[in-house]
């Protein structure tokens, strides 16, 4: 073992998934080392214990990970799963963490974010409960980078991760672990197979997008063993740049899939997952399913999955996310809470038993049988309740409609804003908060303005400044965020939602409809003159 001297970094405070920063950033000397040092520092139990280890395959992937071995045998890890060269989805080390008993996971990943060597990384930790770190560790971590002096490590040879085998590192026991046949096994647990496997055989044509990330190998498994024909899984091959593209299955980087759906005789039933195969995408021919939509009706049909088939406990939505929900939670008459965004506050919840599902607008979405969000877990809950109800996903949706009303929703992104400019947006909307309820503008009044606080109801924790929000008579509002995930600039959220009821226009434009309150968060927050971005970079 040895004792390395550094010094600390500016900014290795964990944001809203972890720590993100460029691929440059990382391979500063020290600088993945500090923060890795910093979590053996911040989470004992690991010395001694068994940590899972892996990442979505980008550019800088393998040697991270060898480094990480190295530093983990020095702390005194007593074992190591690694996935085979280095790879293993999000959902999936969130599967293995639990199903071995870890005392936790090392994640690395930029999820979405572009990779490359010009693009960026990230690492995250998650516990023994298989989810992010809560806050109270993040800080501790974060605590320790700032007065870091030192880090251990081994001087020995890389670890031969490309083929499955146990092997050690001084003390510490490592072995090289194919995922891909835990996580099928544990879909096939979930689901009715059967039942989707009928559906490929009665000719529903599909469409799965891999974006050239982790999710390939994992759904090329997955649907093969569902019987659907080879071709309909896309881009399927793992890539250290994704292919040159963003791993984010939005309408703007999921072309292919989209130009695909929306062609006349395109699929019937479209989905993507993201870089580190957490987020989801679902679409019906011709309709992309909102995030939020998708996951109230998730929530309405869980009874017809066989894992759910008791009914859910509760269900949790991130605070920007839409009430789409809350409008299934009242009928069924289950609990709803409304966390700030980022996974890590959904895993007390789920450890508690209080709720079973859990999402985001960020097309986040999953259950308790695992601690992160899960995209092909989502695509299979809808394949499985297509084939329950027998109706497609363009029906489903307008059912559901029909059945709850629309809440109209869209989110707008000002990417690459200058930090000042994006704190100065911020700080404008911040002032305004204790005069506004009461103000009409054009049609709507509004009832509330907030800076939104989470009081966590299971370990009494308290989280602050989580977005501004501002709510209306009518029920529509808009909140403004600022990223936590970006690696440039400030990237401006503003989150818009309107609600519809069933027997109103369930069928209008989306933009068109929120044009209203997108007119007055402009107003209120003078985006445009502050930032001087006169249009959203990003509208999902
Ligand atoms: C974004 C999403 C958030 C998600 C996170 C990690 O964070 O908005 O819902 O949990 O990525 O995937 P943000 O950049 O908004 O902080
Ligand atoms: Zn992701």
């Amino acid at each position: 073992m040895t004792k390395t001297p550094t010094s600390s970094f500016d900014g290795q405070k964990p944001g809203t998934s972890g720590l993100r920063k460029t691929v440059k950033t990382f391979m500063q000397p020290h600088y993945l080392e500090n923060f890795v040092q910093a979590i053996f520092d911040s989470v004992p139990t690991l010395r001694g214990g068994l940590l899972i280890v892996g990442g979505d395959g980008r550019y800088y992937n393998r040697t991270a990970i060898q480094i990480i071995l190295r530093m983990a045998a020095a702390n005194g890890a007593a074992r190591v799963m690694v996935g085979q060269n280095g790879i293993l989805s999000t959902p999936a080390v969130s599967a293995i963490i639990r199903k071995y008993d870890a005392q936790g996971g090392i994640i690395l990943s930029a999820s979405h974010n572009p990779g490359g060597p010009d693009g960026d990384f990230g690492i995250k930790f998650n516990g023994a409960n298989g989810g992010p770190a809560p806050e109270s560790v993040t800080d501790a971590i974060y605590a320790r980078t700032q007065i870091i002096d030192h880090y251990f490590t081994e001087l020995t040879d890389d670890v031969d991760l490309s083929i499955l085998q146990k092997t050690k590192m001084g003390g510490m026991h490592i072995e090289v672990i194919d995922s891909v046949s835990d996580y099928t096994e544990m879909m096939e647990s979930l689901f009715d197979f059967e039942a989707i496997s009928d559906l490929f055989t009665n000719g529903m044509s599909f469409c799965f997008d891999g974006m050239h990330a982790v999710t390939g190998p994992y759904a090329k498994a997955v649907f093969k063993k569902l019987g659907a024909p080879d071709d309909s899984v896309i881009n399927a091959v793992p890539l250290a740049d994704f292919g040159g593209g963003h791993p984010d299955p939005n309408p703007v980087y999921a072309k292919e899939l989209f130009s695909k759906m929306f062609a006349e005789d395109g699929p019937d039933f479209g989905a993507a997952s993201d870089g580190d195969g957490d987020r989801n995408i679902v679409l019906g021919r011709k309709l992309y399913v909102s995030p939020s939509d998708s996951l109230a009706i998730l929530t309405a049909n869980a009874h017809l999955v066989p894992a759910y088939k008791d009914g859910i406990k509760g269900v949790a939505r991130s605070m920007p996310t839409s009430g789409a929900a809350d409008l299934v939670a009242h009928k069924l008459d289950v609990p709803v809470f409304e966390t700030p965004t980022g996974w890590k506050f959904f895993g007390n919840l789920l450890d508690d038993g209080r709720i079973t599902l859990c999402g985001e607008e960020s097309a986040g979405a999953s259950s308790d049988h695992i601690r992160e969000k899960d995209g092909l877990w989502a695509v299979l809950m809808w394949l499985n309740i297509v084939a329950a109800r027998g109706q497609s996903v363009t029906e489903i949706v307008h059912n559901h409609w029909r059945t709850y009303g629309r809440n109209y929703y869209s989110r707008h992104d000002f990417e690459a804003v200058e930090n000042d400019k994006a704190n100065a947006v911020m700080q404008n909307v911040l002032d305004q908060l204790d005069t506004l309820p009461g103000q009409t503008f054009g049609v709507e009044t509004v009832a509330k303005a907030d800076s939104f606080t989470y009081h966590d109801p299971v370990d009494k924790s308290v989280s602050k400044n989580q977005g501004l929000r501002v709510i209306f008579e009518s029920g529509s509002r808009f909140v403004f965020r600022l990223s936590g995930t970006g690696t440039v600039g400030a990237t401006l959220r503003l989150y818009l939602e309107k609600y519809e009821p069933a027997n109103g226009d369930l069928d209008k434009d989306l933009q068109e409809m929120l044009s209203g309150i997108t007119k007055i968060a402009d107003e209120i927050s003078d985006i445009k003159n502050i930032t001087g971005h006169n249009e959203p970079s990003t509208i999902s």
